[in-house]
């Protein structure tokens, strides 16, 4: 029997929920919570259900959880015609063409946003770059100020922590709807502008959806912008700051990728498997439910535990072990709807931007490893992750072999200006483009051995 005062709620489940994992699989696969009344499921079965069944378990929490903070309602409120309508305005926006000058964007935000800690030799690898980066990203994606970033994280802070607080004060609700009004604020005119002069990028064609059928309004504009921003940002430097942890404490993996970096999207998709950033995903269920002998009355709030399902032995072998090799996963399908793991959930409302995501992490890692020689933990540093409905690294120190400006090339020349000489070239870039900050340049030590 699982104590029965153990709670998801407690300080220990928060300090390494993954201890807990397998006794709630194992004995108590449908978990009620009662100081907040919801159904907690820990099976890879009983989440796939709760999922994909979409007349039992509709996602009608997110009116409450959601809404007063995207400013209007988000994509994974929406069905039938509607949801697919837009679901395909914001899938266009980030795949194909899209994509790649998405993944230009990326590479070049990325060199920029690191430059200043190369020679330093140090880097909070969540804090010092992580966020700012999927900030400064997602902005520049969706054809928004890049230079903005640090207000609108500010901003992005308060939506998400409505959203994934289990019980907010009245003053920490004052200050999250506070930010979503702030935001709307500063979106508001942007989107007038993109009425006015459309341009190629999201926002321009959420705008101007009218000529496809669908016309929205300002406040169904400024929804989805919220969405998008929120649902890009919060995983992102989550699921990098944990890539690198589980890279440099499996030091025979992080040399194979360095080896192969055609191994880095089965790194990506093994972390975002062993330790999804998204941990719980709320439905509501429609009517009675039965999981495991147990009855799930209508009208309750389900949480699915995606962190647990993608540690379930029935849906992978060796749960527990982080192996960029796994045959049971699948390195292509991890990133589409046929994906074994649901750390982007599955059915209807699976991310739309999982191959954006993908993308983003390989473009950023990859610029990363060559330039992180020697990378370990600093001195002293202890890992810590928080998060209960999202999830990962409170801080990364890392320590590197410094990179000296102006170490001598033997290659081609590289601008004077270019803040990552003095280091190989990092892997090819996804599209066959050379990224405008980083150049072919080797140096006398060359690559990290281990
Ligand atoms: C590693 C990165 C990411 C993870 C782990 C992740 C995870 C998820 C999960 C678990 C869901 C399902 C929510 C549900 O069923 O209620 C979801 C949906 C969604 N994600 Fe992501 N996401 C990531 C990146 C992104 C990015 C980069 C974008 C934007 C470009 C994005 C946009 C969305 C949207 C709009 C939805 C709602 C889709 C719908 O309801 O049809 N996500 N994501």
């Amino acid at each position: 029997m699982v104590d029965p005062r153990f709670s998801v709620l407690s300080e220990d489940f928060a300090a390494d929920p993954y201890r807990y994992f397998a006794g709630l699989r194992d004995r108590s696969p449908v978990h009620y919570e009662p100081a907040i009344d919801s159904y907690f499921l820990s099976r890879h079965r009983d989440v796939k259900r709760v999922l994909t069944d979409h007349e039992a378990f509709t996602t009608e929490t997110l009116q409450v959880r959601a809404e007063p903070v995207m400013r209007g309602p988000v994509l994974a409120q929406m069905t039938g015609a509607e949801h697919t309508a837009k679901r395909k305005i914001v899938v266009r926006g980030f795949t194909g063409q899209a994509l790649q000058e998405q993944t230009r964007a990326v590479h070049a935000d990325a060199a920029e946003l690191v430059a200043p800690f190369l020679s330093r030799g140090r880097m909070d690898l969540v804090n010092d770059f992580g966020r700012p980066f999927a900030v400064y990203v997602t902005l520049d994606v969706l054809g928004l100020d890049k230079h903005d970033w640090q207000q609108v994280s500010g901003w992005l802070n308060g939506v998400g922590e409505f959203i994934t607080s289990m019980g907010l004060t009245p003053e920490r609700r004052r200050h999250c709807l506070d930010c979503a009004e702030q935001l709307e604020a500063y979106l508001a005119p942007v989107i007038e502008q993109r009425r006015r002069h459309p341009g190629e990028d999201l926002i321009s064609k959420l705008c101007t959806a009218g000529s496809d059928g669908i016309a929205m309004s300002d406040r169904d504009v400024t929804a989805l912008v919220i969405n998008v921003l929120v649902a890009a940002v919060e995983p992102a430097d989550k699921t990098l700051g944990l890539l690198f942890k589980h890279l440099i404490d499996h030091p025979e993996q992080l040399a194979q990728v360095r080896q192969d970096p055609a191994l880095l999207p089965a790194a990506i998709a093994e972390t975002l498997r062993y330790t999804p950033p998204v941990q719980l995903v709320p439905r509501q269920a429609e009517q009675d439910a039965v999981f495991a002998s147990t009855v799930v009355p209508a009208g309750a709030t389900v949480f699915c535990m995606i962190g647990a399902a993608n540690r379930d032995p029935e849906a992978f072998s060796a749960p527990d072990t982080f192996d960029i090799h796994r045959q049971d996963l699948g390195t292509d399908r991890s990133f589409t709807a046929a994906a074994q793991h649901l750390a982007f959930g599955t059915g209807l409302h699976q991310c739309v931007g999982a191959a954006f995501a993908r993308a983003e992490i390989e473009t950023v890692a990859a610029l990363l490893l060559p330039l992180l020689d020697q990378v370990r933990y600093s001195p002293g540093f202890r890992y810590r992750e928080t998060g209960l409905y999202t999830r990962g690294p409170a801080a990364l120190s890392l320590d590197f072999t410094p990179v000296h400006e102006g170490a001598p090339a033997v290659a081609e020349p590289s601008p004077p200006s270019c803040p990552l000489q003095g280091r190989p070239a990092p892997y090819p870039p996804l599209f066959q483009e050379s990224g405008p900050a980083v150049h072919t340049t080797t140096t006398p030590t060359g690559r990290e051995q281990r």
